[in-house]
């Protein structure tokens, strides 16, 4: 069997492409992009293309059994033309718990292109992560991590109550894998997000203590940040931080898995554990002390 992987570069896709690599079953041909980091697809077939073009996704899914689309759903339109012009039935594409935000800004475009798959003639499986960790090609907790590394001071928005739950990737890649292989998972929607929600100052703290650090959190209001990084942008001053990220921080982004559990026998390690390994992993490459 072959199947396709876009994002292979990518946090989660390093972490999917060793899974099917462990399990023998598929043969994987990536697709990249000319400004792809290569470095990390060695030993598996190359595709150039890019999820912006049909017409290259469409060379790059012949021949194949599946496509693993992890690029992003925001490609959705591309990835169902490609397919079916390719003949390729069997697709898994990755979207993101936040198709759950009270937020339409958030929800609504993932919305939008999950129900494009739907009645397309595809043999489709959606996954839904929450925030994905787990090395320095996060996006969030190793950024975490080295600012706790470095300052004994965090500044947090609001009163850090809000609920996390973020998902180690590897436990993704894994449950990704399994709704790709096992038999029933076709036409369904599968949450996978971590073990369980915990509030963000928690997270804080448990990641300050798997580094051996103690931190003192200074709460700042967040209302009045909101204010001021609208205001910013509407000048088009460029920020680090943007105004809908902190009024998403007043959003709890908790959620249930039991048809995962059941249905995947998904079992995702708890935040401790998984921040341990991404210590680890960032301790081995002297990211932090
Ligand atoms: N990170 C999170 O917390 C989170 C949470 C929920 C859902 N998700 C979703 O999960 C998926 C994987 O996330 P991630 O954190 O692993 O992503 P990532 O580390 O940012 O990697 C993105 C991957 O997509 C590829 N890509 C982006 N645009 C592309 C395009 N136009 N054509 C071809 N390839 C393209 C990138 O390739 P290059 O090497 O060429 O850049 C890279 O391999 C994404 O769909 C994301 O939206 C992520």
């Amino acid at each position: 069997m072959k199947v396709l992987v876009s994002g292979g570069t990518g946090l989660l896709g390093q972490g999917f492409l060793r899974v099917l690599q462990g399990a023998g079953e598929y043969e994987a041909r990536c697709l990249i992009r000319p400004t792809s980091c290569t470095e990390r697809l060695k030993g598996f077939e190359l595709c150039c293309g890019d999820a912006e073009d049909a017409c290259s996704m469409e060379k790059a899914l012949r021949g194949m059994d599946a496509f693993v689309h992890i690029a992003g759903i925001g490609y959705a339109p591309q990835v169902l033309e490609a397919m079916h012009r390719a003949g390729v039935e069997r697709l898994v594409a990755v979207s993101s718990t936040s198709a759950y935000s009270r937020f339409e800004f958030r929800s609504a475009p993932l919305l939008t292109n999950e129900a494009l798959l739907l009645d397309n003639g595809l043999r489709w499986t959606v996954v839904r992560p929450s925030m994905i960790y787990g090395t320095e090609l996060d996006h969030n907790m190793h950024k975490l991590l080295r600012f706790l590394d470095r300052f004994p001071i965090f500044p947090l928005f609001g009163d850090g109550e809000n609920l996390w739950q973020p998902v180690y990737y590897e436990d993704l890649a894994q449950g990704m894998y399994t709704a790709l292989t096992r038999p029933g998972t076709e036409g369904e929607i599968y949450d996978l997000p971590g073990e369980r929600p915990l509030p963000f100052v928690e997270l804080v703290h448990t990641a300050a203590g798997t580094l051996n650090k103690k931190v003192r959190i200074v709460h700042l209001p967040a209302e009045p940040v909101r204010r001021g990084l609208l205001a910013a942008e509407r000048l088009r001053v460029p920020l680090p931080v943007k105004s809908e990220q902190v009024l998403r921080l007043r959003e709890d982004k908790a959620y249930l898995y039991e048809k995962a559990r059941e249905e995947l026998g998904y079992a995702p390690r708890a935040f401790s554990e998984g921040i341990a390994l991404e210590v680890d992993r960032l301790r081995e490459l002297g990211m932090v002390r």
